[in-house]
């Protein structure tokens, strides 16, 4: 169910030599993309570790992504590759967790690809507004409330 008014918070780190330029692209190009989406810019996607992405979550944010370059484009060789399996790992103890492992997700793109820059912004916003708020921030809005009455 679409709880009403939800607006999701979503963090993207995305590659500098690919996503991020891709959103250049997609900005020049004057595309419409989610103002829910906060990008990150980092080196290269091999630089994100498993914890960004967990902390990213248990800090409350409803969705991240990670976005590099096509495989077997990486400027760091393998930096995507690497981070493709750091993903599916969060992915899989999120689903232990009881989390919807479609919180967190893995995109691969070209730094010509604006459009596609703002369209897996769209995706990643339809789809995680369909998943709902991130449930540990409730629990700990809970809490907190509780702790103030
Ligand atoms: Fe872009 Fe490694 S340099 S993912």
């Amino acid at each position: 169910m679409i709880e009403k008014n939800f607006e999701p918070q979503i963090l993207a780190f995305c590659c500098k030599y690919c996503a991020y330029a891709a959103g250049d692209l997609a900005g020049s190009m004057r595309l419409d993309y989610p103002s829910n989406v906060k990008i990150i810019q980092v080196p290269c996607t091999g630089r994100v570790d498993m914890l960004h992405l967990l902390k990213a979550i248990e800090e409350g944010a409803d969705g991240v992504y990670v976005a590099g370059c096509l495989e077997g484009e990486c400027h760091f060789i393998e930096g995507n590759l690497k981070t493709k399996k750091k993903v599916a790992a969060v992915r899989k103890l999120l689903v232990e967790a009881g989390i919807a492992a479609d919180r967190v997700r893995m995109f691969n793109l070209s730094s010509a690809m604006g459009p596609r820059f703002a369209e897996i912004a769209t995706e990643m916003t339809a789809a995680v507004r369909r998943l709902g708020p991130n449930t540990i921030r409730k629990v700990d809005i809970a809490v907190k409330e509780k702790m103030l009455t």
